[in-house]
């Protein structure tokens, strides 16, 4: 009886009956849980599931094998860098879940931005904290010659890829030929965007396994016993809080747990805000790599999601909403590692009392403290934790590692 309450309620509301997936005999467990959520709460849950397919039309080897093998080669190789000894795992360590460890990011330098997991990153809408890059494509050229970063240039990758003779070979397998002549700088510049072409092509393979919490929200839609059993009772009261009362859900939501925008969430500060959002707008539209420049595979595409692209003084101080999966694994976090552990995430949200003062001018107050008590806060990280899934499959680990 119960069950067909909250069916009528959900069809009327347009939701749920649209995902098509309801238990045919729903058993006690699941009775259970579905009376612990609100429908609301329950059509957030079940919205989280199945990761899409990442695609890129302005990257016309994204889905290329040839290329995904070349990418690997060269996320892997510290001769990218100025000094030969920084490569892209440096930083995005796949034991480390394609992330550092570290507070701020090292290079040839340290840099003042915390080293973003890669999971996912190919579902991200922009790239990096500040959005600066429409494609993963063009976003990996930018560490390769950041000083601090990698310290190298777009000749030099090129001289490597074409002289090196395994690099050579799996480039000709990704691109077809490989110009003979590099010191032409069309040569060059089309060598470096393929470069940053195959390394997309293996980024857009390290997507996260199966979590717990995926297994959960199959079981809510199966009524699977086994699945629904994934989750312990204090991550599903976790589930309950951020997706709802909590309201952690405005902005981590989908299957991503990020709405793929940006915001300031008020995290403790020396002086004005930086330009963050205002000035990673502004860099992509004059980026001479963003989809709609010359070196895109579709223009058209490119162009289209950069017309919607405005800038405001609001966007200042304002970051992306970073994707939760795994995140239990990835701290420090935040854009400038200002926090080591869950905990301190956690208690910024409850309090917030480590806020910069707030002006008359901030008109977008989207945080609230939450005011969360002690077992509150336990279930919410369980919930985080149960966001957890399997390390990163073998075929995106170093072909011959070298130490
Ligand atoms: C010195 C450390 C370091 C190296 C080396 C490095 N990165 Fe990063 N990576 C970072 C940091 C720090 C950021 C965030 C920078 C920012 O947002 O301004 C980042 C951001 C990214 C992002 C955006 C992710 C997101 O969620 O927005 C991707 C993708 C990425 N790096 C891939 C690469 C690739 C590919 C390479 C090699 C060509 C590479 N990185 C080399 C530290 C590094
Ligand atoms: C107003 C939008 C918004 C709300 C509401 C919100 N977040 Fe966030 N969250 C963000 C943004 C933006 C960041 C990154 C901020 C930065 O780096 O400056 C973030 C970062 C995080 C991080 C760190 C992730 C990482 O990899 O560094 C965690 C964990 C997190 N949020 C959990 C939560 C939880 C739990 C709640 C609910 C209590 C919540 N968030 C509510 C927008 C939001």
């Amino acid at each position: 009886m119960r069950l067909a309450a909250s069916l009528a309620i959900l069809t009327a509301a347009g939701g749920l009956a649209s995902f098509g997936l309801w238990p045919n005999s729903p058993g006690p467990e699941w009775q259970a849980l579905r009376a612990q959520f609100s429908d609301q709460q329950w059509a957030r849950i079940i919205r989280t599931a199945e990761l899409p397919t990442p695609n890129d039309s302005t990257n016309g080897v994204f889905h290329d094998e040839a290329a995904f093998v070349l990418g690997r080669a060269l996320f892997y190789e510290t001769r990218l860098s100025g000094n030969g000894e920084v490569s892209c795992a440096s930083c995005h360590d796949p034991a480390l879940d394609w992330s550092d460890g570290k507070a701020l990011a090292e290079g040839l330098e340290e840099i003042d931005r915390h080293t973003p997991s890669l999971w996912n990153s190919a579902l991200n809408r922009w790239q990096f904290w500040d959005g600066r890059a429409d494609s993963l494509w063009s976003q990996a050229l930018q560490p390769i010659e950041h000083p601090k970063e990698m310290g190298g240039s777009r000749e030099e990758v090129a001289k490597l890829v074409l002289n090196d003779p395994e690099l050579r070979a799996l480039y000709t397998d990704a691109f077809g030929s490989a110009p003979e002549q590099m010191d032409e700088p069309n040569n060059v510049e089309r060598v470096f965007v393929q470069v940053g072409k195959a390394l997309a092509a293996f980024e857009g393979r390290i997507l996260t396994p199966v979590t717990p919490f995926d297994q959960f929200v199959s079981g809510l839609q199966t009524g699977d016993p086994e699945d629904l059993a994934a989750l312990d009772p204090l991550a599903v009261e976790g589930a309950g809080l951020f997706f709802g009362e909590a309201r952690c859900h405005l902005c981590h939501h989908g299957p991503l747990l990020s709405d793929m925008e940006f915001h300031d969430i008020e995290l403790p500060r020396a002086g004005a805000p930086e330009p963050a959002r205002h000035g990673g707008v502004a860099k992509l539209l004059t980026d001479p790599f963003n989809g709609r420049g010359q070196h895109s595979d579709d223009v058209e595409a490119g162009r289209e999601r950069l017309a919607y692209l405005n800038r405001a003084p609001h966007q200042r101080g304002e970051w992306k909403t970073p994707g939760l999966r795994n995140v239990a694994r990835t701290a420090p976090y935040m854009h400038n590692g200002a926090y080591a552990s869950l905990d301190e995430v956690l208690a910024h949200y409850s309090t917030l009392s480590d806020a910069p003062a707030r002006s008359h001018s901030d008109t977008q107050r989207v945080l609230e403290p939450g005011h969360f008590s002690d077992s509150e806060l336990q279930a919410l990280k369980a919930f985080l934790q149960a966001l957890s899934s399997p390390p990163p499959h073998p075929s995106l680990l170093p072909v011959n590692p070298k130490s």
